[in-house]
């Protein structure tokens, strides 16, 4: 039977326009999406939109729209980005759908034995869309928007979140649900031993302006927002009818996983695992925890003025350049900076001078002697394999990965430098130039996840009859 990976993107919220920590997320997934593809396995690539949230109502009431206009209009920029970020998903759930809504009611019933109500006063931060302790604060401010918390006293519905502590807790050792990378795994063993408390899973519908999901059988109560947005991984795969793709990549499918920000992981290893066990249905299997994106140094904020806009990112330097920044110069598990200084640097030095010159200066010799190349076979790199390549896309390290197939860029420029087959000619010429293509194509194999459409004008230029390549990259 042929393997097959289920794959997904935390949901963003459509408050506002997405910017370029979104851009990364999703980036990032696309690509492992695209490795696991290449390596012939049935994947399901699954995005979407999370629309219940109070802050959209109240982003909605600031605007002057209703929260329907405001979640259409913002759901419909972050769509916009499978053309600009070149993202290959399959499927694309928003939360305000009624196949979601009724999707995450049936999910609802199935936690009933562990879901009971009580009064309850907390501190809630709209940012997060979350309840805090008085101990996770800093400084009285959410640690997160660093925005004052909101003293909330309601009647929720709960759910019996400390049932499941140790079932968490083994799930979580054994791996059988592995996080990527280790320090975020123990973080989360560690606030489990801390012991864990029942969560609060609804709000009153006046709280929320009726927005949401109903609680079943009590349309007083809207579903918190993060209850119903965690389903939206199976509801989006027909949970509803429990169709065959559900059982395809959710119950019968071994390799259930997401990719989430640093932010999230309480949420998507603690609540989500412990929600689906309550269900009755399994869990998911890999977390891969990423890091934020900086700008120059500096948290991304409104207030700043420093959101990095990826239309305009990709329209000044193409999709590619922007892939090729988020996938190899952000850490994958750790935070990093974007500035458009370095920017520019990475498209001159490793875009256009390394890869975008090798292209070019092995296509033009091969034009020179009309060379014909036909071969259709691909593998990874022999080199960018020994060093690590495909471990480090296993092991969620794609900016590792990158670095290795730079080094065979590197070393076949090198070569070809040592060469000097400017001053070949003949038969050997021809067989020389041939070793650089297939050098050159199996680098663009080992590319087309991360940089598909850099990947396919290699591999196009790069067959038949050959002619001097376009620039990759051009200079401006
Ligand atoms: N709606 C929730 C997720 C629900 S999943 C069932 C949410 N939305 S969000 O819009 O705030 O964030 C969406 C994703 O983007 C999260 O994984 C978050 O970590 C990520 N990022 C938001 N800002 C980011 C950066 N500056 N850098 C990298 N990723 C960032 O959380």
């Amino acid at each position: 039977m042929t393997k097959r990976i289920f794959l997904t993107t935390a949901i963003p919220y459509v408050n506002d326009a997405p910017h370029i920590g979104h851009s990364l997320e999703i980036v990032q997934s696309d690509a492992l999406a695209r490795f696991y593809r290449l390596n012939e396995i049935d994947t399901y690539f699954l995005w979407g939109t999370d629309e219940n949230a109070i802050k959209n109502v109240e982003s909605a009431q600031k605007k002057g729209v209703t929260t329907q206009e405001l979640v259409d209009l913002n759901t419909q920029k972050f769509q916009s980005l499978k053309t600009l970020l070149n993202l290959s998903y399959d499927d694309f759930i928003r939360t305000s759908s009624d196949k979601h809504k009724r999707g995450a009611q049936k999910f609802w019933n199935l936690c009933k034995k562990d879901i009971y109500k009580k009064k309850y006063r907390g501190l809630y931060c709209t940012g997060c869309e979350a309840f805090y302790k008085e101990g996770e604060l800093e400084n009285n401010l959410c640690p997160i928007h660093n925005q004052k918390l909101e003293v909330v006293e309601e009647e929720n519905y709960f759910f019996s979140l400390s049932k499941y502590q140790k079932q968490l807790e083994k799930l979580i050792t054994t791996d059988k649900l592995k996080i990527f990378p280790d320090f975020r795994k123990k973080e989360v063993l560690n606030f489990i031993k801390k012991g864990l408390e029942d969560i609060s899973i609804s709000r009153p519908k006046e709280r929320t302006k009726g927005w949401g999901v109903e609680v079943p059988e009590d349309p007083s109560q809207i579903m918190y927002v993060w209850f119903d947005a965690l389903t939206n991984y199976i509801t989006a795969l027909d949970f509803e009818h429990e169709s065959n793709l559900f059982k395809k990549y959710w119950t019968e499918n071994p390799n259930r996983y997401h990719v989430v920000g640093k932010d999230i992981v309480k949420f998507h290893s603690i609540y989500w695992p412990a929600m689906l066990l309550s269900a009755g249905l399994p869990p998911p299997t890999k977390i891969f925890v990423h890091g934020f994106i900086n700008v120059e140094g500096k948290k991304m904020s409104k207030t700043l003025g420093n959101i990095i806009d990826p239309f305009k990112l990709v329209e000044k330097y193409g999709v590619d350049a922007v892939r090729y920044y988020l996938l190899k110069e952000i850490p994958t598990v750790d935070d990093g900076d974007y500035s458009d200084s370095r920017m520019q640097e990475i498209y001159d030095s490793d875009l256009a001078n390394e890869l975008g010159n090798l292209v070019s200066r092995v296509t033009q010799l091969a034009e020179r002697i009309s060379l014909t190349y036909s071969d259709q076979t691909f593998e990874f790199p022999k080199d960018a394999e020994r060093g690590g390549f495909t471990s480090y896309i296993e092991n969620y390290q794609l900016n590792l990965a990158i670095e290795e197939l730079w080094k065979s860029v590197k070393g076949l420029n090198t070569k070809i430098n040592e060469d000097q087959p400017w001053k070949i000619s003949g038969t050997s010429l021809d067989g020389l130039l041939k070793t650089y293509l297939k050098g050159i194509r199996n680098i663009a194999f080992a590319l087309s996840p991360f940089l598909p459409e850099t990947s396919k004008k290699i591999v196009a230029s790069t067959q038949g009859r050959i002619k001097k390549a376009a620039p990759l990259f051009p200079k401006s």
